[in-house]
């Protein structure tokens, strides 16, 4: 018989519910209270001993389970995995769910072994494509060149002028912003942008409007800044402007709205003209920042380009605006490169706070991209990876077709990296996702890009540009056979 767990939760109730419940029973492991081997009940048994929903047990388990814990098998339901890192291991404070990145990328558990993990990401590119050989040149030079062996060692908190004078070239052509490079702040990453914008626009007590489903650690970094995030709902055409009206109407204290407009993340939708131009209208009116974060720009298949917010309407209508770019997707997201475009005051308060932490970015990565953008090499192989992912983008979505025509349903994204699927109600997503990854294969449930796990979407995402295409059909069948065979029970009693 599973065994009944009297469980402790964590008192800080600031965390969402299923973490508290995965980080008491993480450390009843870590105590030797359970043990490799024991068995855990039920999430039916657990939510009705802890008086919580049933999907909170579940995405408790399914949180342990892609972080390698615990292991659910559908014949012994779950229990804790024989495979634990070794003890030092297990009890530093970074298996901690909540002390981790609230965002890591899910592990999968792998009962079996000898069989490699595949991953559908949330829609990272695959860095196989990327022009090693001209970086790697790039890079040389860089680390030859003047500025690098500058005795004084330190340059503009803003970034390399040439890279911020090539990229506001790129960003006219290709988006249509009609920017100078003093208009640019170069950062580690979009995500230092996003933790930048939040000081500069938010005060603590403030609040930011953002898309739910959307980007946890977006809110991770507003969170920070001691911002409220209060979540906006997003349908089949992009954030909900008639509740964004009405949030407008009950809450004083809203400083920003932070959306993704080209790509809806994580839903892939694009913004329509009409809710564009309302969401800018309701922004002015209320004073707010709109913080557009366009972390994929260059991945779109059908249609002309979508210009962003940031070049949508007349430029002179006293508008906040701040725009955010990455090269994480264009090229990996292990070089560390992201910016933001804003209005001085802005860009001032993004700068200071930039140096207070990180005095300067990485001068031979800056250098070397800034040679990318100039001899044509990145525009180049943007054309190329496009093509590459426009191709994977119609194999898994044939594939998925094919073999879910009943459990998963999806418009196939007109831009972007990764697939939104809605899962048919009688399967639990989160269910068939831990299922996978006691399968070897990572796949990110609803519950992942939701501001409270009980209202998640029953969906998956579906990033398919790091699969190549014998990778992505090995990825499918792993997905068909986690498939929950017994539907009605597809909330799976592990
Ligand atoms: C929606 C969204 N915004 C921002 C980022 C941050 O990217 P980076 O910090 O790598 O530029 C990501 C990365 O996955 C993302 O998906």
């Amino acid at each position: 018989m599973p065994l009944s767990l009297p469980i402790e939760l964590d008192p800080d109730a600031s965390k969402p519910l299923f973490l508290r419940i995965a980080r008491a029973l993480i450390r009843d492991i870590e105590r030797g209270r359970l043990h490799p081997g024991d068995r855990l009940p039920g999430t039916r048994t657990l939510a009705k001993q802890l008086a919580v929903h049933r999907k909170t047990a579940v995405a408790a388990y399914d949180e342990l389970a892609l972080q390698g814990w615990i292991v659910l098998q559908p014949s012994r339901g779950a229990s804790v995995s024989l495979s634990l890192p070794d003890p030092a291991l297990r009890s530093s404070r970074a298996s901690d769910p909540s002390v981790t990145a609230a965002f890591a990328p899910p592990r999968a558990s792998i009962p079996t072994e000898g069989i490699a993990p595949l991953v559908f990401t949330d829609g990272t590119p695959d860095p196989r494509l990327l022009p090693r050989a001209e970086l790697s040149r790039a890079f040389r030079r860089a680390l030859g060149s003047r500025a690098f062996l500058s005795p004084i060692g330190y340059g503009d908190p803003r970034g390399s002028l040439r890279l911020r004078a090539a990229l506001a070239e790129w960003l006219a052509d290709t988006r249509a912003l009609a920017v100078g490079p003093d208009d640019i702040l170069l950062t580690r990453g979009s995500q230092m942008a996003l933790f930048l914008a939040a000081r500069a626009v938010t005060e603590p007590g403030d609040a930011i409007a953002v898309e739910d489903p959307g980007y946890p650690l977006a809110w991770a970094a507003f969170r920070a800044a001691g911002a409220e995030v209060i979540g906006v709902p997003v349908d089949s055409g992009g954030i909900s402007i008639e509740a964004l009206s009405s949030l407008a109407r009950q809450r004083g204290n809203i400083r920003a709205v932070l959306v993704t407009p080209h790509h809806q993340y994580p839903t892939t939708t694009t913004l329509g003209a009409g809710r564009r131009l309302a969401l800018i209208r309701l922004a002015v009116e209320h004073g707010w920042t709109v913080i557009e974060d366009d972390y994929d720009h260059e991945y779109r298949y059908e249609g002309r380009p979508v210009l962003p917010l940031a070049a949508t309407g007349p430029l002179d209508d006293g508008r906040s605006a701040v725009y955010l770019g990455s090269l994480s997707k264009l090229l990996a997201p292990g070089l560390r490169l992201g910016y933001a475009v804003a209005n001085p005051g802005v860009l001032r308060a993004m700068t200071a706070a930039r140096e207070a932490i990180d005095r300067q970015g990485d001068l031979p990565l800056e250098a070397a991209i800034a040679e990318l953008l100039l001899d044509g090499e990145l525009r180049r192989h943007a054309r190329k990876a496009r093509n590459v992912y426009l191709e994977r983008r119609d194999a898994l979505a044939e594939r998925l077709h094919r073999e879910f025509p009943e459990s998963l349903s999806f418009d196939v994204p007109a831009g972007g990296l990764a697939i939104w699927t809605r899962v048919a109600p009688e399967v639990d997503a989160t269910a068939w996702a831990a299922r996978a990854a006691a399968r070897g294969l990572v796949v990110s449930a609803g519950t992942r890009f939701a501001l409270d796990a009980r209202s998640a979407p029953n969906a998956f995402r579906i990033g398919f540009a790091t699969l190549a295409s014998d990778e992505a059909a090995a990825a499918v069948r792993r997905l068909a056979d986690a498939l929950p065979s017994n539907r009605s029970s597809a909330g799976l009693d592990v």
